[in-house]
């Protein structure tokens, strides 16, 4: 297991991440609605949860992963605090200096480059050596998830190859994936929020 994380917020201006409270509920359940999301980050333990359990089931372990090596962080509006969205950091220095992103946003906040910056901006602090001191950040998306390959490269993740029958969905269809990854040598993407808050 990994070692435990100090839980963090990072300001970004309109948006903060910041770790998930039990309060988010509702809100997560409003993002589990959106089939994109559950497909592509629910996880088959949760898709297998009936759906008025499915928040809670998402919730809980994404509140405890500070304590097991996983920087989960909501993406919340900075004036009312509402989730927008999720990038997480996970399984921090299971390899060593490395660690895994995940991310998505809500349909109604969508449009706004969220998932980029909020990436980056996980990303400058995972490799900061005020925050987590990594070096390689790596993150896998299904060929046909496009917006998700945007939001990877625009966050200056870079396509290293094809996973052949990577990722395997809950009713067992295979995908091809891209592996994304950048380094903290690499030279950092142009995006607005891309300072590493405290
Ligand atoms: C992927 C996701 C996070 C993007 O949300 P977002 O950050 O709000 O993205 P935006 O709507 O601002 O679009 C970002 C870019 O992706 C492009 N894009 C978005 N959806 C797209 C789609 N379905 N097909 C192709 N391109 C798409 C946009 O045109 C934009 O491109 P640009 O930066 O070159 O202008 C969101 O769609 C989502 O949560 N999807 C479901 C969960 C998911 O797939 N997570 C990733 C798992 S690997």
């Amino acid at each position: 297991m990994s070692p435990a994380l100090q839980p963090r917020r990072i300001e970004l201006g309109d948006v903060v991440l910041r770790p998930f409270v039990l309060s988010d509920e509702a809100a997560v359940a409003d993002a589990l609605r959106d089939p994109d999301i559950l497909r592509w980050t629910g996880g088959t333990a949760v898709i297998r949860t009936p759906a008025e359990l499915r928040a809670r089931r998402w919730l809980e372990p994404r509140i405890d992963g500070w304590a097991r090596g996983s920087a989960v962080f909501a993406i919340a509006d900075a004036a009312t605090d509402q989730v927008l969205g999720n990038v997480a950091v996970r399984d921090v220095n299971r390899v060593p200096d490395q660690a895994v992103v995940t991310y998505w946003v809500n349909p109604s906040a969508r449009g706004r480059r969220l998932g980029a910056r909020a990436l980056n901006a996980a990303a400058r602090w995972a490799f900061a050596s005020d925050g987590l001191r990594l070096h390689r950040l790596s993150l896998d998306h299904s060929l046909v998830n496009e917006g998700s390959c945007r939001v990877a490269t625009r966050a200056g993740f870079q396509l290293e190859g094809i996973m052949r029958d990577y990722f395997v969905e809950a009713n067992g269809e295979r995908h091809d994936s891209h592996l994304h990854a950048r380094l903290a040598t690499d030279p950092p993407p142009q995006l607005p929020g891309a300072a590493a808050g405290s």
